[in-house]
């Protein structure tokens, strides 16, 4: 039977015995669910249960698709290493609210199993509630199961949600997988806790009971049927497999693996459990994504991050090329589209997501599991038996590694993970933000009632760039209001009025001085003090002289700074603008940052990266907006009217009731900032980046106006460098530098072809030096460089198929070294990885590798016939130990 045939099977019976068949619920279960995730079937009908809501029908038939991470023995761990747990399962369910109870459950779920499946009564075993007398006997004298195949549990008896919720005692239904994944024991039965022979595929649970939050078991208005079949360990059953990662919904997604680019790390059996694990998390992603779920840093989004970054950890470790995981979308979605014929719509947004991790992954997880490598190594050196909470917090901050990744990496070299010290880093660390902010505030922080009493700074920026104004305020670098500042101090100024634009709407704070007749105030940066944008902090340095509160100033805004500043925020509503031209309207602003020497833009879409000829037009649109010279225009309207008008605005962001409308020609946008009179004093834009910074989110970062000219100046030495160096005109500079990396590519393989040559010519030569040690054959040679170490070793190999061969070769700074041992003289007890460990101290380097073969890297030529001088001692030295 086909996996769509066996649900198909189950849905017809439980129909027929008068059942209503509902369609299974999203992964992410109702708001008021006590579980992150849907991890069963009857989640959906928790409410009817309880008697909140009325059930749909008195009995229902459902198949439910359920994730579970978390727990007992459902741990994410077992995935992939048994052959029965998965994090994404399929239930097929029956329920009953308040309609048939045990004796119809039992019957029907024997009936089914027996005579519609067919499967082999012999094999089947039951469980029952210790003190459920009632179960018991429906299994012995309806079922006619004998007395010794019923057998009592309490734990396992008794199903529950979690903490609260409906729970009862259950019927749970085994299946012998046969002897031969037995433990072999005599008192091998059900719940054996040596081995997997016996495993549970069908769970009836008799709802009885809501737990309580204080731990009461409180009856349900009506007792309940919910039972849950594991449709993969079915399948299993029905296809003789004995494990469910062996059935087609697993072999599939298996098979459309891409073969490993890199070398695996992994060996033998671990290769397959690091496969099925990558078709487990993609089942659960592509499921997750089709429900809507992103990864984040949170809750649902936060297990969908590390059920992807942990497969990508798999396929890293496998060796798998960049991409596979997006890759294999396709092959989960063929696997399960007869069950959910809505899933190829998720197809494509399900590989943009995993396709964006994917790109995170490359870029800062591979640098951390180097760090983490560095780190257990460093921990063991020093006969750690803990990685550092401070370590797994570095991994955590800088690498992005979830905790149970780090976890289970350092599990797997043999170390526990300090989670407690971890847990204590990340509260320094809020601690530390909670500080920063504080002191932020501190900065600025007023004795009370003097923030009211005190009153706000007029802006006359938009029009000027200088003048006149009074300190009102004075704070020294702690915060602390004073009356003075002296030479060389920092803090901050506040000004009756001013013409510096304080950070708002991502335009950076102005650059400038505050100066009066004997002193100079370098503004390094200003701020509004709080989200009431009434007061505006000039912070920086007193270069010269002394200043006091009430003094007059005269302000002055670094022209140059606010030029450059200007010219980069007009660019990026232009960049908007073009941005839905070219993509598309979906195409919404998720934040900006504008400085005078570049700006960035971020932004919903939908539709992922630009395209290469999308980047192009953009930037085309953009310069075409420049052209047209468009002129500035500000009006200051309603917010109602403005978005009448087509205003453009940023969803999430505070606007007041009266707002300031730019527009340039077609780009209209609610903005506070500064701009060019007209565009065509931006001159000319460039778009440097493309990238994306979370799931569906693109930034687009541009430079203008002079840092325009300066980024092309740089452009074109770089091209000038390079096309002198190969000596072409700049057009023909990619065709060269193509061609060049071909035939160095061409060169290389006829360098490795003649060297294979070489080696083959001499080894008779080579051979005669071999010696006979207490009966094995050893040779130890010189290659002629490093290169030709591994065709050199190859081409001798033919010839010393058993005994023990080193080959070292290379130049002052990098030498190669590769032992071999054949079977006969490993088996006398010669290693390589020994031999070669007793010449790399003299070959100035490290290497390692198996008995049957290792190798290493060095730096000191001078010591390669030193290091072959070695070997015959090492072999002895082996034989007669
Ligand atoms: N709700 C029961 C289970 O998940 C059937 O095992």
């Amino acid at each position: 039977m086909t996996p769509q045939e066996i649900r198909k099977s189950f849905v017809d019976f439980f129909v027929a015995k008068g059942h209503r068949q509902l369609p299974g619920a999203s992964l992410v279960p109702h708001a008021l669910s006590t579980t992150l995730f849907t991890i069963a079937g009857m989640e959906q009908f928790v409410p009817a249960f309880l008697g909140e809501e009325p059930a749909p029908a008195p009995r229902v038939v459902t198949v439910q698709r359920c994730l579970r991470v978390a727990g007992g023995k459902n741990d994410i761990e077992s995935v992939g290493r048994t052959g029965r747990h998965g994090t994404l399962l399929e239930m097929l369910g029956n329920f009953s609210f308040g309609d048939y109870y045990k004796r119809d459950a039992i019957v029907w779920a024997w009936e089914y199993l027996t005579k519609t499946l067919g499967i082999d009564p012999q094999r089947l075993y039951a469980t029952v509630y210790v003190e459920d007398d009632e179960a018991a006997k429906l299994w012995r004298d309806e079922i006619g199961l004998d007395q010794r195949r019923i057998s009592r549990f309490r734990e396992d008896n008794f199903w529950d949600m979690g903490p609260t919720g409906p729970c009862g005692p259950c019927s749970e239904i085994f299946y012998d997988l046969g002897a031969a994944v037995g433990c072999g024991r005599a008192d091998c039965a059900v719940g054996c806790p040596h081995c997997a022979r016996y495993v549970e595929f069908w769970n009836l649970v008799f709802q009885q009971f809501d737990r309580t939050s204080d731990g009461r078991l409180v009856p349900l208005p009506k007792p309940a049927i919910d039972t849950g079949m594991g449709f993969e360990r079915l399948c299993m059953i029905l296809a003789g497999k004995t494990s469910i990662f062996e059935t087609d919904l697993y072999t599939r997604i298996i098979a459309a693996l891409p073969a490993p680019v890199g070398k695996s790390s992994l060996k033998g059996s671990d290769e397959d459990v690091h496969r099925r694990i990558i078709a487990d998390h993609a089942r659960a992603s592509v499921f997750l994504a089709a429900d809507g779920v992103t990864p984040s840093n949170n809750d649902r989004g936060y297990v969908m991050r590390f059920l992807i970054r942990r497969a990508l950890r798999s396929g890293r470790r496998l060796g798998l090329p960049d991409g596979f995981l997006s890759g294999c979308v396709p092959a989960v979605i063929a696997s399960l589209r007869d069950g959910y014929p809505e899933l190829p719509q998720a197809e494509a947004a399900a590989r943009r997501i995993i396709a964006e991790e994917e790109a995170l992954f490359d870029r800062t997880l591979a640098r951390g599991e180097t760090r983490a490598a560095a780190m257990i190594e460093a921990t063991k050196a020093k006969g750690g038996t803990h990685l550092p909470g401070g370590q797994i917090f570095e991994l955590y901050d800088t690498y992005g590694f979830p905790l149970e990744l780090t976890t289970e990496i350092a599990s797997e070299n043999g170390l526990t993970a300090d989670t407690i010290g971890f847990q204590a880093a990340m509260e320094q660390q809020r601690e530390r933000a909670r500080n920063d902010a504080r002191a932020k505030r501190a900065a600025v922080k007023v004795a009370s009632g003097e923030a009211v009493d005190l009153p706000g700074t007029d802006f006359v920026g938009y029009e000027e760039l200088d003048a006149k104004a009074t300190i009102v305020a004075l704070y020294d670098a702690s915060g602390s209001a004073v009356r003075l500042l002296g030479k060389g101090q920092s803090g901050v100024i506040v000004l009756d009025r001013t013409p510096f634009y304080a950070e708002r709407g991502g335009q950076a704070g102005d650059h400038g001085v505050l100066a009066t007749p004997s002193a100079s105030f370098a503004v390094s940066d200003v701020q509004y003090q709080d989200k009431t944008y009434r007061r505006v902090l000039h912070k920086g340095t007193l270069l010269a002289g002394e200043i006091h509160v009430s003094e007059a100033v005269e302000a002055h805004v670094d022209p140059v700074w606010r030029r450059e500043v200007r010219r980069h925020h007009s660019a990026t509503h232009l960049l908007q603008r073009a941005l839905k031209d070219v993509v598309g309207d979906a195409v919404s602003q998720r934040g900006s940052a504008v400085f005078p020497d570049r700006t960035r833009f971020d932004f919903d879409a939908p539709g992922g990266a630009l395209q290469r000829d999308q980047e192009r037009q953009v930037q085309a649109r953009v310069n075409e907006l420049i052209r047209s010279d468009y002129h500035r225009d500000v009006a200051v309207m309603p917010f109602d009217e403005a978005v009448a008008r087509g205003a453009i605005y940023m969803k999430g962001e505070h606007y007041g009731d009266i707002v300031r409308v730019v527009s340039f020609g077609p780009s209209v946008e609610l903005c506070g900032g500064t701009h060019v009179a007209s565009t065509g004093e931006i001159g000319l834009f460039v778009l440097t980046a493309e990238s994306a910074i979370a799931a569906g989110v693109r930034r687009v970062e541009g430079v203008v106006s002079e840092a325009a000219d300066a980024w092309v100046g740089r452009l074109r030495d770089t091209v000038d460098k390079t096309t002198s160096a190969i000596s072409v005109p700049p057009e023909k500079l990619a065709d060269s530098v193509a061609r060049l990396g071909h035939e160095r590519r061409e060169l290389e393989k006829r360098v490795e072809a003649m060297q294979a040559k070489l080696a083959a010519a001499s080894v008779d030569e080579y051979a005669a030096r071999m010696q006979s040690i207490e009966g094995v054959e050893c040779l130890a040679v010189r290659a002629d460089s490093s290169t030709s170490v591994r065709a050199l070793s190859d081409a001798l190999r033919r010839r010393l198929a058993k005994g023990v061969l080193a080959v070292v070769g290379g130049e002052e700074g990098k030498v190669s070294a590769l032992v071999t041992v054949g079977d006969d003289a490993q088996a006398r007890g010669v290693s390589a990885r020994d031999i070669l460990g007793a010449m790399m101290p003299l070959l100035g380097g490290k290497g390692g590798g198996s008995a049957a073969a290792a190798q290493g890297g060095g730096k000191n030529a001078a010591g390669i016939e030193a290091a072959l001088a070695t070997v015959p001692a090492a072999v002895r030295a082996a034989l007669d130990a």
